[in-house]
């Protein structure tokens, strides 16, 4: 396993195992009042270019339970924000902090902190991945299917930074994905070439939304407009109509396929009231979820 998280391609299915069992075991611990000290005396920080509330509390909450400390950065209040560059901010902090957790938007900045940090960095949302989501929310498919092999799981919608995070895994481990993206609204092309040429699961791409959640065991959807994309929303939401998960398509897949949303999510567009508050909606486990995997994340990383 390398020193930090940047995306899920630098795992392997032993690194995935591992963080799954451990979120788990830490969450039963929890659970049982049970105190995990391995943070004790580590501080960590975040540096958070865009808005988060699970992302954010979670690894805050993280930390703490652990035994560390947590200290948020607003970029717009430190010396970034007045073009300190990021390779002077990187060596500075590493000075100061045991981890950096990073949410920014172009990939290559979260490459330049790890570049010329000392400590570990984890991505915590860029334009191009969304890692640490995709690991809780593996956990939380474990948790309902008491395991990930050969599940199908359905991707409904754009084909984005938590898209291409799934097809990270599908590369790896041995999962049936099939993403229902619209045309020019797929995910990143290179990240399908080398997915699948790593070929542990099976990746396809399609444009009907049935065709993917048919028979499927998990059916997840997202925002139609991520953040930073919010000029195109009007736009989106037209074309985005057919992606919809609605009762309609979650009745075309199997009796007890589970529902996730990363969240936030926006009712009546990428996902009604009525499926978000259904039986099969697992997605306020999957946002607790967050919070013991990113202890999991945090105790092995440093
Ligand atoms: N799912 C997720 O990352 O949520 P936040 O944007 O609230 O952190
Ligand atoms: N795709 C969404 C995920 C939010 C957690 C975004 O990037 O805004």
């Amino acid at each position: 396993m390398e020193n930090n998280l940047l995306s899920l391609s630098t795992l392997d299915k032993e690194d995935f195992d591992y963080l799954l069992t451990r979120a788990l075991e830490l969450k039963q611990r929890h659970k049982q009042n049970i105190s995990d000290l391995p943070l004790a005396g580590k501080t960590i920080g975040l540096i958070f270019e865009k808005p988060s509330t699970r992302t954010r509390v979670s690894f805050e909450v993280a930390a703490s339970q652990l035994g560390g400390s947590s200290i948020f950065i607003s970029s717009r209040e430190t010396q970034m924000s007045r073009d300190e560059p990021i390779k002077d901010t990187a060596r500075v902090l590493s000075g100061y902090l045991d981890c950096l957790v990073i949410r920014t938007y172009a990939q290559e900045i979260i490459e330049e902190f790890n570049n010329f940090s000392t400590i570990p960095v984890i991505n915590a949302l860029t334009d191009l991945y969304h890692p640490c989501q995709v690991l809780s929310d593996l956990m939380t498919v474990v948790e309902y299917k008491n395991r990930y092999k050969g599940l199908k799981i359905a991707w409904v919608g754009d084909g984005n930074n938590v898209a291409n995070s799934w097809v990270n895994t599908a590369g790896i481990l041995d999962l049936n994905l099939v993403l229902a993206c619209p045309e020019n609204y797929q995910p990143d092309p290179e990240i399908m070439k080398n997915a699948l040429a790593a070929g542990k699961g099976k990746i396809k791409i399609v444009t009907d939304p049935g065709e993917a959640v048919e028979s499927a065991d998990v059916i997840y959807t997202d925002v139609w407009a991520s953040m930073g994309q919010e000029e195109q929303l009007e736009k989106r939401k037209k074309l985005f109509k057919p992606f919809q998960l609605n009762s309609k398509l979650v009745s075309m897949a199997a009796k007890d396929a589970i529902i996730m949303h990363c969240l936030p999510a926006h009712r009546g567009e990428e996902i009604s009231d009525k499926v978000m508050e259904g039986e099969q909606s697992v997605i306020w486990d999957q946002s607790e979820n967050k919070l013991h995997m990113h202890k999991a994340i945090l105790e092995t990383f440093l």
